[in-house]
Protein backbone atom coordinates (compact mmCIF):
# COMPACT_ATOMS: atom_id res chain seq x y z
CA UNK A 1 0.00 0.00 0.00
CA UNK A 2 2.74 2.78 0.86
CA UNK A 3 4.40 1.57 -2.70
CA UNK A 4 1.32 2.31 -4.25
CA UNK A 5 1.32 5.55 -2.37
CA UNK A 6 4.55 6.39 -3.19
CA UNK A 7 3.51 5.69 -7.07
CA UNK A 8 0.16 8.19 -7.33
CA UNK A 9 2.98 10.51 -5.36
CA UNK A 10 4.92 10.64 -8.15
CA UNK A 11 2.99 10.62 -10.81
CA UNK A 12 1.40 13.78 -9.53
CA UNK A 13 4.87 15.24 -9.07
CA UNK A 14 5.88 14.32 -12.67
CA UNK A 15 2.42 15.91 -14.01
CA UNK A 16 2.83 19.16 -11.92
CA UNK A 17 6.64 19.65 -13.32
CA UNK A 18 5.08 18.60 -16.86
CA UNK A 19 2.84 21.12 -16.22
CA UNK A 20 5.53 23.98 -15.23
CA UNK A 21 7.98 23.19 -17.70
CA UNK A 22 5.30 22.66 -20.62
CA UNK A 23 6.73 19.14 -21.45
CA UNK A 24 3.71 17.66 -23.41
CA UNK A 25 2.84 14.62 -21.40
CA UNK A 26 -0.43 12.50 -22.46
CA UNK A 27 -3.29 14.50 -21.32
CA UNK A 28 -5.62 13.86 -18.40
CA UNK A 29 -8.33 13.26 -21.03
CA UNK A 30 -6.45 10.37 -22.59
CA UNK A 31 -5.33 8.44 -19.68
CA UNK A 32 -8.73 6.18 -18.87
CA UNK A 33 -8.62 5.42 -22.42
CA UNK A 34 -4.87 4.93 -22.54
CA UNK A 35 -4.49 2.59 -19.49
CA UNK A 36 -7.87 0.52 -20.53
CA UNK A 37 -6.37 -0.46 -23.35
CA UNK A 38 -2.99 -1.41 -21.93
CA UNK A 39 -5.24 -3.53 -19.41
CA UNK A 40 -6.97 -4.99 -21.89
CA UNK A 41 -3.95 -6.08 -23.70
CA UNK A 42 -2.05 -7.21 -21.09
CA UNK A 43 1.31 -7.12 -22.86
CA UNK A 44 4.56 -8.34 -22.02
CA UNK A 45 7.01 -6.33 -24.13
CA UNK A 46 6.33 -3.00 -24.83
CA UNK A 47 7.72 -0.16 -27.15
CA UNK A 48 8.00 3.45 -26.47
CA UNK A 49 8.06 5.87 -28.96
CA UNK A 50 8.80 9.63 -27.31
CA UNK A 51 10.08 9.29 -23.29
CA UNK A 52 9.50 12.58 -22.32
CA UNK A 53 9.67 12.43 -19.03
CA UNK A 54 8.42 8.98 -18.16
CA UNK A 55 5.00 9.74 -17.31
CA UNK A 56 3.12 7.64 -20.27
CA UNK A 57 6.09 4.74 -19.36
CA UNK A 58 5.24 4.75 -16.22
CA UNK A 59 1.21 4.04 -16.56
CA UNK A 60 2.10 1.10 -19.32
CA UNK A 61 4.12 -0.65 -16.48
CA UNK A 62 1.38 -0.24 -14.23
CA UNK A 63 -1.25 -1.34 -16.39
CA UNK A 64 0.67 -4.73 -18.22
CA UNK A 65 1.10 -7.97 -17.30
CA UNK A 66 3.20 -7.95 -13.94
CA UNK A 67 6.09 -9.20 -15.56
CA UNK A 68 6.13 -6.38 -18.70
CA UNK A 69 9.25 -4.49 -19.87
CA UNK A 70 9.35 -1.60 -21.58
CA UNK A 71 11.92 -0.30 -24.32
CA UNK A 72 11.01 3.53 -24.09
CA UNK A 73 13.33 5.59 -27.10
CA UNK A 74 13.82 9.31 -26.90
CA UNK A 75 15.42 12.05 -28.53
CA UNK A 76 16.18 14.86 -25.96
CA UNK A 77 19.03 13.76 -23.60
CA UNK A 78 18.27 16.04 -21.55
CA UNK A 79 14.09 14.12 -21.26
CA UNK A 80 16.47 10.93 -21.29
CA UNK A 81 17.55 11.77 -17.90
CA UNK A 82 15.75 13.31 -16.38
CA UNK A 83 12.91 10.10 -17.34
CA UNK A 84 16.06 8.25 -15.66
CA UNK A 85 15.91 9.90 -12.82
CA UNK A 86 12.33 9.41 -12.21
CA UNK A 87 12.34 5.55 -12.78
CA UNK A 88 14.87 4.88 -10.30
CA UNK A 89 12.47 5.87 -8.26
CA UNK A 90 9.78 3.55 -8.87
CA UNK A 91 10.15 -0.06 -8.67
CA UNK A 92 10.28 -0.41 -12.48
CA UNK A 93 14.16 0.83 -12.97
CA UNK A 94 14.87 -2.73 -14.17
CA UNK A 95 12.21 -2.85 -16.53
CA UNK A 96 12.56 0.26 -18.29
CA UNK A 97 14.85 0.07 -21.16
CA UNK A 98 15.64 3.39 -22.06
CA UNK A 99 17.63 4.37 -25.97
CA UNK A 100 18.24 7.83 -26.72
CA UNK A 101 18.49 9.31 -30.14
CA UNK A 102 16.27 9.55 -33.57
CA UNK A 103 13.00 6.68 -33.08
CA UNK A 104 13.29 6.12 -36.47
CA UNK A 105 17.53 5.44 -36.15
CA UNK A 106 16.76 3.52 -33.57
CA UNK A 107 14.39 1.13 -35.11
CA UNK A 108 16.50 0.23 -37.68
CA UNK A 109 18.40 -1.31 -34.60
CA UNK A 110 15.55 -3.25 -32.66
CA UNK A 111 14.96 -6.46 -33.19
CA UNK A 112 11.32 -7.05 -31.24
CA UNK A 113 9.31 -8.60 -30.97
CA UNK A 114 6.83 -6.30 -29.03
CA UNK A 115 3.16 -6.87 -28.28
CA UNK A 116 2.18 -3.07 -27.81
CA UNK A 117 3.83 -0.08 -29.01
CA UNK A 118 2.75 3.21 -27.70
CA UNK A 119 3.83 5.97 -30.57
CA UNK A 120 4.29 9.31 -29.69
CA UNK A 121 7.30 11.23 -30.94
CA UNK A 122 7.59 13.33 -34.05
CA UNK A 123 4.15 13.41 -35.21
CA UNK A 124 5.35 14.22 -39.10
CA UNK A 125 7.10 10.85 -38.56
CA UNK A 126 4.11 8.35 -38.09
CA UNK A 127 3.99 6.52 -41.75
CA UNK A 128 7.58 5.77 -41.07
CA UNK A 129 7.01 4.32 -37.60
CA UNK A 130 4.43 2.36 -38.73
CA UNK A 131 6.59 1.23 -41.68
CA UNK A 132 9.47 0.31 -39.27
CA UNK A 133 7.37 -0.85 -36.10
CA UNK A 134 4.75 -3.46 -38.16
CA UNK A 135 7.74 -6.32 -38.47
CA UNK A 136 8.74 -5.84 -34.75
CA UNK A 137 5.49 -7.13 -33.70
CA UNK A 138 3.80 -10.04 -32.48
CA UNK A 139 1.01 -11.09 -34.63
CA UNK A 140 -2.04 -10.03 -32.23
CA UNK A 141 -0.21 -6.60 -31.24
CA UNK A 142 -1.81 -3.48 -30.68
CA UNK A 143 -0.47 0.15 -31.15
CA UNK A 144 -1.77 2.81 -30.01
CA UNK A 145 -0.86 6.28 -31.17
CA UNK A 146 -1.46 9.53 -29.90
CA UNK A 147 -2.15 13.08 -30.67
CA UNK A 148 -3.49 11.68 -34.24
CA UNK A 149 -6.26 14.26 -34.60
CA UNK A 150 -3.73 17.35 -34.23
CA UNK A 151 -5.83 20.19 -32.52
CA UNK A 152 -8.94 19.10 -34.89
CA UNK A 153 -6.88 20.16 -38.02
CA UNK A 154 -6.52 16.31 -39.34
CA UNK A 155 -10.10 15.78 -39.74
CA UNK A 156 -10.92 19.60 -40.41
CA UNK A 157 -11.42 20.95 -44.14
CA UNK A 158 -9.67 24.17 -43.32
CA UNK A 159 -5.86 24.28 -44.22
CA UNK A 160 -3.96 24.01 -41.35
CA UNK A 161 -0.85 27.48 -40.81
CA UNK A 162 1.50 26.28 -42.86
CA UNK A 163 3.58 25.49 -40.15
CA UNK A 164 1.90 22.13 -39.60
CA UNK A 165 0.86 21.38 -43.07
CA UNK A 166 3.45 18.72 -43.51
CA UNK A 167 2.69 17.11 -40.15
CA UNK A 168 -1.26 17.36 -40.34
CA UNK A 169 -1.21 15.13 -44.44
CA UNK A 170 1.49 12.68 -42.80
CA UNK A 171 -1.25 12.23 -39.69
CA UNK A 172 -3.68 11.85 -42.35
CA UNK A 173 -1.80 9.35 -43.98
CA UNK A 174 -1.30 7.74 -41.25
CA UNK A 175 -4.37 6.62 -40.56
CA UNK A 176 -5.42 6.25 -43.60
CA UNK A 177 -2.46 3.07 -43.46
CA UNK A 178 -3.68 1.83 -40.54
CA UNK A 179 -7.52 2.10 -41.71
CA UNK A 180 -6.13 0.11 -44.95
CA UNK A 181 -4.93 -2.72 -42.82
CA UNK A 182 -5.88 -6.16 -43.42
CA UNK A 183 -7.39 -8.18 -40.78
CA UNK A 184 -7.03 -5.07 -38.27
CA UNK A 185 -8.74 -2.76 -36.33
CA UNK A 186 -8.48 0.81 -35.92
CA UNK A 187 -10.93 2.66 -33.04
CA UNK A 188 -10.17 7.06 -33.27
CA UNK A 189 -10.61 8.10 -29.64
CA UNK A 190 -11.53 11.95 -29.97
CA UNK A 191 -10.75 12.45 -26.47
CA UNK A 192 -7.59 14.69 -25.88
CA UNK A 193 -5.87 15.21 -29.06
CA UNK A 194 -6.97 12.09 -30.72
CA UNK A 195 -5.47 8.69 -30.09
CA UNK A 196 -5.87 5.60 -32.49
CA UNK A 197 -5.94 2.31 -31.23
CA UNK A 198 -4.85 -0.39 -33.98
CA UNK A 199 -5.63 -4.24 -33.24
CA UNK A 200 -3.81 -6.56 -35.28
CA UNK A 201 -5.10 -9.99 -35.88
CA UNK A 202 -2.11 -10.89 -38.29
CA UNK A 203 1.11 -8.81 -38.79
CA UNK A 204 2.59 -10.62 -41.31
CA UNK A 205 -0.01 -10.01 -43.89
CA UNK A 206 0.05 -6.13 -42.53
CA UNK A 207 3.44 -6.04 -43.05
CA UNK A 208 3.21 -6.92 -46.58
CA UNK A 209 0.30 -5.39 -47.47
CA UNK A 210 1.99 -2.24 -46.27
CA UNK A 211 4.74 -2.96 -48.60
CA UNK A 212 3.21 -3.03 -51.49
CA UNK A 213 1.17 0.53 -50.94
CA UNK A 214 2.59 3.23 -52.20
CA UNK A 215 4.38 5.01 -49.99
CA UNK A 216 3.76 8.74 -51.32
CA UNK A 217 0.42 8.93 -52.04
CA UNK A 218 -1.26 11.88 -53.31
CA UNK A 219 -1.46 13.18 -49.86
CA UNK A 220 -4.21 16.32 -50.71
CA UNK A 221 -6.59 13.33 -52.21
CA UNK A 222 -6.00 11.78 -48.48
CA UNK A 223 -7.96 14.68 -47.15
CA UNK A 224 -10.99 14.15 -48.81
CA UNK A 225 -10.62 10.43 -47.99
CA UNK A 226 -10.55 10.85 -44.73
CA UNK A 227 -13.68 12.60 -44.62
CA UNK A 228 -16.04 10.62 -46.77
CA UNK A 229 -14.13 6.78 -46.08
CA UNK A 230 -11.28 6.41 -43.34
CA UNK A 231 -13.93 8.69 -40.44
CA UNK A 232 -17.13 6.97 -41.21
CA UNK A 233 -15.41 3.65 -41.13
CA UNK A 234 -13.50 3.58 -38.54
CA UNK A 235 -15.46 2.90 -35.24
CA UNK A 236 -14.97 5.97 -32.99
CA UNK A 237 -15.92 6.20 -28.93
CA UNK A 238 -17.80 8.80 -27.43
CA UNK A 239 -18.67 12.05 -29.63
CA UNK A 240 -16.74 14.53 -31.47
C1 LIG B 1 4.55 14.16 -26.50
S1 LIG B 1 6.14 13.91 -25.87
C2 LIG B 1 6.05 12.28 -25.18
C3 LIG B 1 5.20 12.22 -23.96
C4 LIG B 1 5.22 10.91 -23.24
N1 LIG B 1 4.96 9.80 -24.15
C5 LIG B 1 4.15 10.94 -22.17
O1 LIG B 1 2.94 10.89 -22.51
O2 LIG B 1 4.52 11.02 -20.99
C6 LIG B 1 7.07 13.62 -27.31
C7 LIG B 1 8.52 13.29 -27.04
O3 LIG B 1 9.08 12.82 -28.25
C8 LIG B 1 10.40 13.28 -28.32
N2 LIG B 1 10.79 13.27 -29.74
C9 LIG B 1 10.53 14.20 -30.70
N3 LIG B 1 11.08 13.85 -31.86
C10 LIG B 1 11.68 12.66 -31.64
C11 LIG B 1 12.43 11.80 -32.46
N4 LIG B 1 12.65 12.09 -33.75
N5 LIG B 1 12.92 10.66 -31.92
C12 LIG B 1 12.70 10.37 -30.61
N6 LIG B 1 11.99 11.15 -29.78
C13 LIG B 1 11.51 12.30 -30.29
C14 LIG B 1 10.35 14.67 -27.73
O4 LIG B 1 11.63 15.08 -27.28
C15 LIG B 1 9.33 14.50 -26.62
O5 LIG B 1 9.98 14.24 -25.40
Amino acid sequence: MAAEQALTALLWEMESFAATEHVPIIKAREREAFTAAVAQAQPHRMLELGTAIGYSTLLLLLHAAPDAEVTTLELSSERYAQARGYFARTPFAARVHQLQGDASALLDTLTGPYDFVFIDAAKGQYPDYLRKVLPLLTPQATIISDNVLFRGYVQSHRWPPHRYRTLVLRLRQYLREVHQLPRATTQVLPHGDGMAVTRLHDTVACVASLTQATAKCAMEDVAQEIETEIFPAVAWCGTW
